[in-house]
């Protein structure tokens, strides 16, 4: 048997664990930097949080609040701020206690699970199965529940990222009646609260729902680097060991979340790896070095995150890119050499088409956008133009998602037939290349 034990160096699992063990700490406590975290304290959100108080503080005398909805772009604090106050109000409220209920409609989207949802969060366990029954069975059995249940308090019902029901077909049905429960109730009141990243989500939605819905909203502003940057040092001191983060740190993570639209969940997110990766690599202080790493890192996971959430005709588009560049010497990727092995994966993938130039161009464009490749528009003479590709993801990256697909794992070598002999596509004519 050969073997090389200077190359092959095995994981050893008990090593792992004892250098993890008697490696620095460096996080007092880490759930602190987790999303679902609520701070004690919620920095330049005073403004937001005297609105909702406002709106939200007739419910402690039992009266109904009137609905309403936030916006604000991603990671501006609004499901934070509202589960905030919900945690407030809760402490002042004697004789009516509220209810809240959390909706996310992101995972709780058709109108049977929301009702379902909402059911089974009163009740504390899963009596109404998650298919099955008739809607407006369901609809009076929570009337009825409503009523005996939250009796004369008010039930606050959150509608969390509401845009995902707004989009849908039947997404002004179940609006609809949710803001038609009062009516129908005897003794309980309800008081929808909608947020949403997505400003325009109201275009999708019925005049009526949108009057009931509440005409009232509260914009939550993005934040800048310096408030990002107070948001990080609180949520530091509760969340590592003092003296841990070299100065220009959290600064750092702050301009670069700023960056993006001033969101406080990658800043949060910045941090938090940064942590990992120093004490991952035995040192006893996040720097600088460690924040730009897990830059890196988050974008590439994004990425990932993001190949893997697309459609299978555009993998197969990045997959015939991937081959291409593979394959070829000079790596010259080319428009109509997508087309032409896009077509070829295609006719030896099962159930999937061979797609139009024009579709192939659209998912050409949203990879450039998404900055998973740059596509460079060139003349050539008479036969129109083409479009230079590149990959900007790392091909290790690509292998790795193409390894885990069922549909794409077997072509990871395979050499497409327009390489093997040589030739060129541009537009609709074939040329062999010349050597
Ligand atoms: N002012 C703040 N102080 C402390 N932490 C904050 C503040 N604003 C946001 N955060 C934190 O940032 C993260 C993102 O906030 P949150 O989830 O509330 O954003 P969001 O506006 O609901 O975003 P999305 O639209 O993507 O759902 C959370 O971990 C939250 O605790
Ligand atoms: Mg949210």
């Amino acid at each position: 048997m050969l073997t090389n034990d200077k190359e092959y160096e095995k994981f050893s699992i008990d090593r792992f664990y004892k250098n993890y063990l008697n490696g620095p700490r460096l996080f007092k406590s880490r759930d602190a930097l987790e999303p679902s975290y609520i701070p004690e304290d919620l920095p330049h959100r005073d403004n937001e949080i005297e609105q909702i108080a406002s709106k939200t503080a007739c419910a402690l005398r039992g009266e109904t609040p009137s609905n309403f909805l936030c916006y604000g772009m991603t990671g501006t604090g609004k499901t934070a701020t509202i589960r905030f106050v919900s945690q407030k109000l809760a402490n002042y409220a004697s004789d009516c206690k509220p209810w809240w209920i959390y909706i996310n409609c992101s995972i709780v989207s058709t109108p049977y699970r929301i009702l379902a949802h909402i059911y089974n969060t009163i009740v504390k366990k899963d009596e109404i199965p998650p298919t099955g029954l008739p809607k407006d069975v369901i609809f009076k059995k929570l009337l009825g529940l409503l009523d005996n249940k939250v009796d004369n308090s008010i039930c606050f019902l959150v509608l969390d990222e509401i845009d995902m029901i707004a989009d849908k077909k039947n997404g002004n049905e179940i609006l609809y009646d949710l803001t038609r429960l009062n009516e129908n109730l005897d003794f309980c009141r309800t008081c929808l609260i909608g947020i949403s990243n997505k400003l325009n989500f109201k275009e999708n939605l019925d005049p009526r729902v949108i009057s009931s819905l509440g005409e009232d909203h509260i914009t939550f502003l993005t934040y800048d680097a310096k408030e990002l940057g107070d948001i990080l040092n609180e949520r530091a001191k509760i969340a590592f060991y003092d003296d841990i983060i070299k100065e220009g740190v959290i600064p750092l993570c702050a301009a670069l979340a700023a960056k993006e639209h001033g969101d406080a969940r990658k800043a949060l997110q910045l941090l938090r790896k940064a942590g990992e990766i120093a004490e991952r690599t035995q040192n006893k202080h996040i720097t600088g070095d460690h924040v730009k790493k897990a830059q890196d890192e988050l974008e590439r996971d994004h990425t990932i995150d993001y190949i893997k959430g697309m459609p299978l005709q555009a993998q197969v588009v990045l997959m015939s890119i991937y081959l291409i560049s593979r394959f070829r010497q000079n790596k010259l990727t080319i428009s109509g050499d997508v087309y032409e092995v896009h077509g070829e994966l295609t006719s030896k993938i099962p159930g999937l088409r061979s797609l139009t130039r024009r579709r192939i161009s659209d998912y050409i464009n949203e990879l450039c956008l998404a900055g998973i490749i740059t596509a460079q528009k060139k003349s050539v003479g008479f036969h129109g133009n083409t479009k230079i590709i590149k990959l900007v993801v790392e091909t290790k990256v690509l292998e790795g998602i193409f390894k885990e697909s069922d549909k794409l794992r077997s072509f990871l070598n395979y050499k497409p037939i327009m390489i093997q002999n040589n030739k060129v596509r541009i537009n609709k004519d074939v040329f062999r290349k010349l050597n």
